[in-house]
């Protein structure tokens, strides 16, 4: 846990092993005055110096380490492009993203010099209390370390402190301490959803998985209900018990509710996470180097469950369910097979074609449950669905398909204000037909082209009327390179976007009842 403070201090005066700070590349063109000067006297007329001599120019991304030999409070300084000051709009407009990327990388560069505490200076030019969530947010997630199976000291998290400074007594306001302490919430649901993707397959089946939901909802004053393989027999989720037949791990489906005191009738906001806790594809078993990173095939449950913990706190005045099908999906001796036909909850039937196919079958299930017995307001799923998603869009951004409607009107807004990236791909209506099966009512998989919107097509035959949408996070759930506030392996994508969804929930214009 690292430790947060506000300070309204003069930056030369704040002592950190490292201290972060944004410039312009107005600051370092050389005309006019810039607040880095003070500074460059300070370290007699190095900083400036350096920078020429590095390049560093205050551009988007540009970064420059300097050791400051104790002429400041701060052993090092560590200089942050963030553009022209005469586009400071345009971070405010993307979410304060190059702002959290900014204090991410110096929350890495702190962990990665072995300070102890790390200060960041939010800059003036931008909304105070905003500007410093998203310092908040980046910095902390900067530090994240998955130490678990660390056994060096030095190689878990060492940042035991994060000294925020705001300009203009700002540290004072209470607008500012409120999203500097929703920012510090934000950046523990995220770091837990990574945790959980980064967690051994072999400490993350469904049953812990379903452990680590009741403990935090017993934490957080949710409800939860956990029912086991005879229960979900029962429920007739055939698709479901298909996908977890070739495990000797039992599935769990899960039920996170978040209740509030008035409202308690009124129609609830259901997210739904995949939760595939090790996808080997099945009978149809994936390449080595394809299964590798198939721990984290559980990220859309994980980011459902930690969102559920900041949910709680800003308790809206209508429910909030987060339902999990956990299952592995394994090539066991009962495995489910090519040609198998499964009936779904809603009593469709679907002839298995590729067994790799399976989060949708899960799903599926788990989506006509939530229709049927909670009349969603909004039904939400996140999953790492299809390669295909990350074949059309990249490794960063989120897929998100449903129809026109409040959710999509809701939906891109939340994710542009979290500073998270999301593109909208469409149901192109042809496409569905690629899912007609000669002896079933539909079949698991489709054409090679557009995978991602065949799968979209599939769970759409699960949300009834339902006003839906789906997210595709098989690219953005996980990171092969350090970036920002982003390090190797689980991201925690979703997490912010979910919760900006329910914070704006329902859409201006639009009685709750839409
Ligand atoms: N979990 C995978 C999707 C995935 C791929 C997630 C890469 C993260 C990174 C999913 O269960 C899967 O295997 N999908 C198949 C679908 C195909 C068989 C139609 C895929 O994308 O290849
Ligand atoms: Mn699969
Ligand atoms: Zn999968």
């Amino acid at each position: 846990m690292v430790k947060v403070e506000l300070t309204g201090a003069a930056v030369h005066r704040i002592e950190a092993g490292l201290l972060g700070l944004t410039a312009f590349e107005e600051d370092l063109s050389g005309g006019g005055t810039s607040p880095l000067q003070d500074l460059d006297r300070r370290l007699d007329g190095h900083l400036f110096a350096l920078a020429r001599e590095e390049r560093f120019q205050g551009k988007v991304g540009q970064t420059l380490l300097l050791n400051t030999l104790g002429r400041i409070g701060a052993s090092r300084l560590f200089l942050l492009g963030l553009g022209a000051r005469a586009k400071a709009a345009d971070v405010a407009r993307a979410g304060f993203e190059p702002l959290r990327m900014a204090a991410g990388s110096a929350g890495r560069a702190a962990h990665k010099a072995g300070a102890g505490t790390l200060a960041f200076a939010v800059p003036p030019e931008l909304e105070a209390a905003a500007a410093a969530r998203a310092a908040v947010e980046g910095a902390l997630l900067g530090t994240y370390r998955f130490g678990r199976y660390k056994t060096k000291p030095e190689e878990r998290a060492l940042v035991g402190r994060l000294v925020l400074s705001v300009p203009g007594g700002g540290a004072r306001a209470e607008g500012v301490r409120a999203a500097v302490r929703l920012g510090e919430r934000m950046a523990a649901a995220v770091a837990l959803a990574r945790d959980l993707v980064n967690e051994a397959p072999l400490n993350c089946t469904p049953s812990r998985l379903a452990r680590a939901a009741e403990e935090l909802a017993h934490e957080a004053g949710l409800r939860c209900e956990v029912r086991g393989p005879r229960e979900i027999a029962a429920l007739k989720m055939g698709l479901f018990l298909g996908v977890a037949r070739g495990s000797v791990e039992e599935p769990r489906l899960v039920k996170v509710s978040y209740l509030p005191r008035r409202g308690a009738g009124a129609r609830p906001v259901v997210l739904v996470g995949k939760a595939i806790t090790f996808d080997s594809g099945g009978l149809s078993l994936k390449p080595t180097d394809s299964m590798v990173t198939m721990n984290g095939d559980m990220a859309g449950a994980a980011a459902v469950l930690a969102a559920m913990k900041v949910i709680a706190h800003l308790a809206p005045p209508f429910p909030v369910h987060a339902l999990l099908g956990a299952c592995e999906n394994m090539p066991g001796g009962r495995a489910y097979k090519p040609s198998d036909v499964l009936t779904a909850y809603n009593g469709k039937t679907v002839e298995i074609t590729n067994t790799d196919a399976e989060g949708r079958l899960v799903l599926g299930d788990v989506l006509a449950w939530a229709v049927d017995t909670l009349d969603p307001a909004a039904l939400l799923d996140v999953a790492t669905l299809t390669g295909a998603c990350v074949v059309a869009l990249g490794q960063f951004t989120v897929g998100a398909f449903g129809p026109d409607g409040p959710v999509m009107e809701a939906l891109l807004p939340a994710a542009a204000c979290a500073g998270e990236d999301f593109w909208r791909l469409p149901l192109t209506e042809p496409v569905k037909e690629t899912l007609k099966s000669e002896v079933a009512d539909l079949r698991n998989t489709g054409e090679r082209w557009g995978g991602a919107i065949s799968a979209a097509h599939f769970l759409r035959e699960f949300t009834g009327e339902a006003p839906w949408a789906h997210l595709d996070i098989a690219g953005p759930s996980h990171s092969a390179k350090e970036r920002g506030y982003i390090g190797k392996g689980g991201t925690g994508v979703a997490v912010r976007s979910l919760v900006e969804f329910v914070r704006a929930w329902p859409p201006k214009g639009r009685g709750p009842r839409a």
